[in-house]
């Protein structure tokens, strides 16, 4: 029998979820029929008792429901709880399994498909977001040498630092500050803010992008943002988006849901918006 999976948010046209997850099954040979499903605001739990009902197997959760999906949930992955969110999530009778693969997506675009290992680097990440949250604790269990948060509302980042530092026993320096107290420059320089969605450029001093290092934008499609812009004017040659990071944290919910791994080479290159 097709299992049924879903892409749930609002707009949920825009989702590149079913073209993904289409393209893994028919690689791995798995029987499944993945959709997009619009709910209406303040209808998530409706909507997804609905699909439940009607068998569906599990979902990943798109803007706004996020959260929701974060409440609605009876088993957080510690994923999840870190960041404060949910991506992905499997039913198993009553249970609501949940998880949220961004950060270990990122990573894993990072380390296996753009050759960027981690581990010894000084990592810069931008934002105190969802999307920060999500990424630390993946960024942190490949030992950097150290990693900076930098934000507008510095306490939002000196927050997130502290915690993700008690999360990680110390073992790794995370410190949180405002743009204008970068003062180093780091190997990894990973934007995290929502700034790229409305071309807006982070108030980043250049000096912070250090000669060889990887500038990564984690919006996807929308070309050369003004950050990757900064970057390649800056002189870096090295800039990727988020579209690795899009396929992998989806291979990564297929494999938990399908207990097989799909292959995302062809599915990132199918996808790929040019960084112009
Ligand atoms: P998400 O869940 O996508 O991370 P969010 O929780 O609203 O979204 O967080 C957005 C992040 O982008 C915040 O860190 C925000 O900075 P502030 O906390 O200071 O508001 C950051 N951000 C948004 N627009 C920005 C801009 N133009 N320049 C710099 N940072 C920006």
């Amino acid at each position: 029998m097709t299992d049924r999976y879903a892409v749930i948010g609002n707009p949920i046209e825009q989702s590149k979820s079913p073209l993904i997850h289409s393209a893994f099954a028919q690689v791995t040979g798995q029987d499944i029929d993945y959709t997009k499903l619009l709910a209406p605001l303040g209808g998530f739990a409706q909507a997804v008792g609905a699909f439940r009902a009607a068998g569906g197997r599990g979902m990943n959760v798109t803007a706004p429901f996020k959260l929701d999906a974060f409440a609605y949930a009876t088993d957080l992955a510690p994923s999840a709880q870190m960041a404060g969110a949910v991506n992905a999530m499997k039913f198993e009778g009553d249970k609501v399994y949940a998880e949220n693969f961004d950060g270990v997506g990122l990573v894993r675009d990072l380390v296996h498909n753009l050759l960027c290992p981690i581990q010894g680097r000084r990592v810069l990440i931008l934002g105190s977001g969802g999307a920060t949250r999500g990424a630390l604790l993946p960024l942190l269990a490949e030992a950097p040498a150290e990693v900076v948060i930098v934000n507008r509302t510095v306490a939002k980042a000196q927050e997130l630092a502290d915690l993700a530092h008690r999360h990680h026993n110390g073992r790794v320096t995370v410190r949180g500050m405002g743009y204008a107290d970068v003062g180093e420059a780091f190997d990894v320089v990973l934007n995290a803010t929502s700034a790229s969605l409305t071309a807006e450029l982070p108030p980043l001093p250049v000096s912070a992008f250090a000669l060889g290092c990887l500038a990564y934008d984690l919006t996807y499609g929308k070309g050369l943002t003004p950050f990757l812009k900064l970057a390649r004017q800056s002189g870096v040659t090295r800039l990727a988006d988020g579209v690795g990071m899009l396929a992998e944290q989806a291979a990564e919910a297929f494999e938990w849901w399908r207990g097989v791994r799909p292959d995302t080479t062809a599915v990132i290159e199918r996808i790929t918006v040019p960084l112009a």
